[in-house]
């Protein structure tokens, strides 16, 4: 999903939207650094586009939003590009089918490359000639977009290469899993994850939705009140380890523990664990032993026992619902999930931590000072995996979606999805703040999502 929108001030100073503009177009394509041009050609599953159509999209939306409309000397790249390159915007042109993205072998990637150095040169003079406000406003609402397709580029490379037989890894270097393996072959001290604790909060009359200066979606206003029993919130996400017991008493062959829905889609997908979850059939390079559970990482396979103190991740929100359930607890509402990150900096396992893997919570969890992160009220709330929340994804009271075909960002999926919070391991640090609401359908798990409980 290329969930887009924006709210109606610039939040920078032009010069720091230039610079934050450049970062952001960089970004993409060092992401693309490990990648061979025929990697950025798979489309895995539906939810996925190849990484060449991220990046042909991403300039698409400068050129169709930005520079078409305020840059008077521009000239389209290639004509066929404003429908080709269009993503589901009906108002804006015709576009083909999602699920045919990964024919465009043409244009080829060198051209989409030039494509985007089209865009970036023409963006830079509409900049430097002093762009008017409503065009800085899009552009901010194009890196914004342009961040959102970093991690969906992330998620999807994921998916992508956990279906080719040999499983390749997206990136080998670093730390991350890897420094986890070397840890415990090299000590007997393994960090154990804090026993789940519950913040309490009061809830009564609170008030949720974007305020202050900055940018947001449009789907996060408006600020508005909301009333909250009192709650508590779980002051970290459920583990692998914990899910793993969830599974060994049976979770999967529970109807009582199942929404209706969910047990439907657990019987008709033959779901048994975690998307990325497997059994070896025979001693892997990885470590794991026949029969040992795996889990496959950007970092490449791992065995699960490696991974038991890290957040278990890519279940559909009926999976993280029954988890509940089981637990005796519940899923946090989006607004109490919002109430509870108040004060709390944006910190944690980000996209800029690098180790694009959810972590435990103990463990390699720095922040840029290579300090471990610890928050004031020890709470990590930011990162690792999005979380379900068991609000559905409804406009706010006044919610005004944006003019014209951009107005379909974000309001026209307000039906049939469920609201996560809080970022993953993908997401860029800039992208995230305590009123982003992200959504998806319940059965998705491509995406890093995970459960916070509530009680
Ligand atoms: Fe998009």
């Amino acid at each position: 999903m290329e969930h887009e929108a924006s709210n109606s001030a610039v939040a920078v100073p032009e010069q720091s939207l230039m610079e934050r503009l450049r970062e952001v177009r960089q970004r993409t394509l060092d992401l693309c650094t490990s990648l061979t041009a025929e990697d950025m050609m798979v489309q895995s599953c539906p939810e996925a586009s190849p990484a060449k159509w991220h990046l042909a999209h991403t300039a698409w939306f400068f050129e169709s939003f930005i520079l078409s409309k305020f840059a008077p000397e521009y000239r389209v790249f290639n004509p066929d590009f404003p429908w080709l390159f269009n993503s589901y915007y009906e108002g804006f042109s015709a576009f083909p089918e999602k699920k045919l993205r990964s024919s465009f072998s043409r244009p080829g990637l060198n051209e989409v490359f030039d494509y985007r150095k089209h865009v970036d040169e023409s963006l830079n003079r509409l900049m430097e000639s002093g762009a008017p406000p409503a065009a800085l406003e899009r552009i901010e609402l194009g890196v914004n977009h342009e961040e959102q397709h970093q991690e969906l580029l992330l998620t999807d490379m994921l998916h992508a290469f956990y279906t080719n037989p040999l499983r390749p890894k997206y990136w080998e270097q670093g730390t991350g899993i890897r420094d986890q393996k070397n840890r415990e072959q090299g000590s007997e001290i393994r960090d154990q994850p804090a026993a789940l604790g519950f913040r309490q909060f009061q809830g009564g009359l609170c008030e949720i939705g974007f305020a202050g200066e900055g940018f947001c979606f449009d789907n996060e206003l408006a600020r508005h009140q909301v009333w909250l029993q009192p709650y508590g919130l779980a002051d970290r996400l459920v583990t692998c380890g914990e899910y793993l017991e969830f599974i060994g008493d049976g979770g999967y062959s529970r109807p009582e523990l199942w929404l209706s829905a969910g047990w439907a889609a657990v019987k008709t997908q033959g779901w048994r664990a975690p998307l990325y979850w497997w059994k070896e059939d025979g001693a892997k390079e990885n470590g794991a032993d026949e029969g040992e559970r795996s889990v496959f990482t950007l970092r490449g396979a791992v065995p699960l026992s490696w991974m038991m103190d890290a957040p278990v991740s890519h279940i559909s929100f009926f999976e993280a619902d029954a988890y509940a359930r089981w637990a005796g607890r519940r899923l946090p509402s989006e607004a109490e999930w919002e109430v509870a990150a108040e004060g709390i900096p944006v910190d944690g396992n980000l996209l800029d931590s690098w180790n694009l893997t959810p972590v435990p919570a103990t463990n390699l969890i720095r922040n840029e000072n290579g300090a471990k992160h610890q928050n004031e009220n020890g709470a990590k709330h930011y990162g690792d995996c999005w979380v379900w929340t068991g609000s559905a994804y409804l406009p706010y009271p006044g919610f005004r979606p944006l003019e014209g075909a951009l107005g379909e960002y974000n309001g026209k999926f307000m039906s049939g999805q469920m609201v996560l919070r809080g970022g993953s391991c993908v997401t860029p640090k800039k992208h995230i703040r305590a009123s982003y609401r992200n959504f998806f359908a319940p059965e998705t798990r491509w995406q890093f999502s995970g459960i916070r409980l509530a009680s």
